[in-house]
């Protein structure tokens, strides 16, 4: 059976004060009601950085979990409930040299352990997700006491994808859905295929039971998702989450993001306008009785048509 929590508790701080001259001259420019729930980063580029400097990518790495601290920084100074990073994929993890998987997992260690104390300093919770138990015994021993370390801080809650991949999660949620009913039948003393009969398959199975079964059931969906380094794709990265999220992309490579580009981004979608399927504010009432109604367009249209455009094919 799955553990039923409830979403963390985010209490805001007042810190922004905190904020670097630039930082705070762009925040000054954001509306604080409309700073997002949460954002999620696609950090990129670490391999690109080091090359660009002749360096091994192994420092490119390095590099790159100096940025996740800066980040994290800025976000809980600004009252940004949750920031996700996608760390570490699943795909990374079968098709990068066992060399490079090991660094990232020495890196992922190190950076836990120098940074604790830094995330309770900024109120952080620290969160996972991904098929962590597959990791190497001791990296989940050093997560389990960050994530430990910081479980009673009530600020930003900043999880790490690891071993992460939303295609597999997907898998996994539908199979804890499955197992949880067959469950319930052995309990009942009845077939899998009676218990669907009792309240009919819609009410067992439904968007709700299935994003109640995924990883990320405790947080919000991503309003944002930033990539760094210009590639234009998902990766295989909170595909069921992202369903209405706004992407921003941008060239800068992940070690030099820095929380002034976070901010910048932010700033980028507080113009977008939301509309989840709708036709967005912008779109008045006048608009509507502005438009013909559908049956007398519907009409001039087939008038229009010819007679060979109409045969049926
Ligand atoms: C993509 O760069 C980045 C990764 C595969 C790993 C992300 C890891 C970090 C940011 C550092 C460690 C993080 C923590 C939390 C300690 P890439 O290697 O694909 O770059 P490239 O596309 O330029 O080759």
């Amino acid at each position: 059976m799955r553990a039923h929590t409830s979403r963390p508790v985010f209490e805001p701080c007042s810190r922004l004060h905190e904020l670097s001259a630039e930082e705070a001259a762009i925040y000054r420019q954001l509306d604080p009601a409309k700073i997002p729930q949460h954002v999620a980063i696609i950090m990129d580029g670490n391999g690109r950085w080091a090359g660009k400097r002749a360096l091994k990518r192994f420092l490119g790495h390095q590099q790159g979990a100096e940025s996740v601290h800066f980040v994290m920084e800025t976000a809980s100074r600004i009252n940004l409930p949750f920031i996700t990073l996608y760390a570490f994929s699943l795909e990374n993890n079968l098709r990068r040299p066992k060399s490079e998987v090991n660094f990232l997992m020495k890196l992922l260690r190190s950076y836990l352990v120098g940074n604790v104390q830094r995330m309770n300093d900024n109120n952080v919770r620290m969160t996972y997700i991904g098929r962590i138990h597959e990791l190497p015994s001791e990296v989940q021993e050093t997560m389990q006491w960050a994530t430990e370390s910081t479980a009673r801080n009530t600020g930003t809650t900043l999880t790490l994808a690891l071993n992460y991949g939303s295609r597999s999660e997907i898998v996994d949620a539908a199979r804890s859905i499955l197992s949880d009913l067959i469950a319930e039948a052995h309990q009942r003393g009845c077939s899998l295929e009676d218990l669907l009969q009792v309240d009919g398959i819609e009410a067992r199975l439904d968007e709700h039971h299935i994003t109640d079964a995924l990883y990320t059931r405790l947080t919000p969906d991503p309003d944002l998702v930033i990539r760094t380094s210009g590639e234009q794709r998902i990766s295989n990265f909170l595909l069921w989450q992202i369903a209405y999220s706004e992407i921003f992309i941008t060239d800068r490579l992940w070690p030099d993001f820095r929380g002034i580009h976070l901010l910048e981004a932010i700033q980028n979608y507080q113009h977008r306008e939301r509309r989840f399927g709708g036709l967005g504010e912008s779109f008045t009432d006048e608009d509507l009785d502005a438009l013909e109604p559908a049956t007398e367009v519907a009409e001039e249209i087939v008038t229009k048509l010819t007679p060979k455009q109409l045969a049926p094919r």
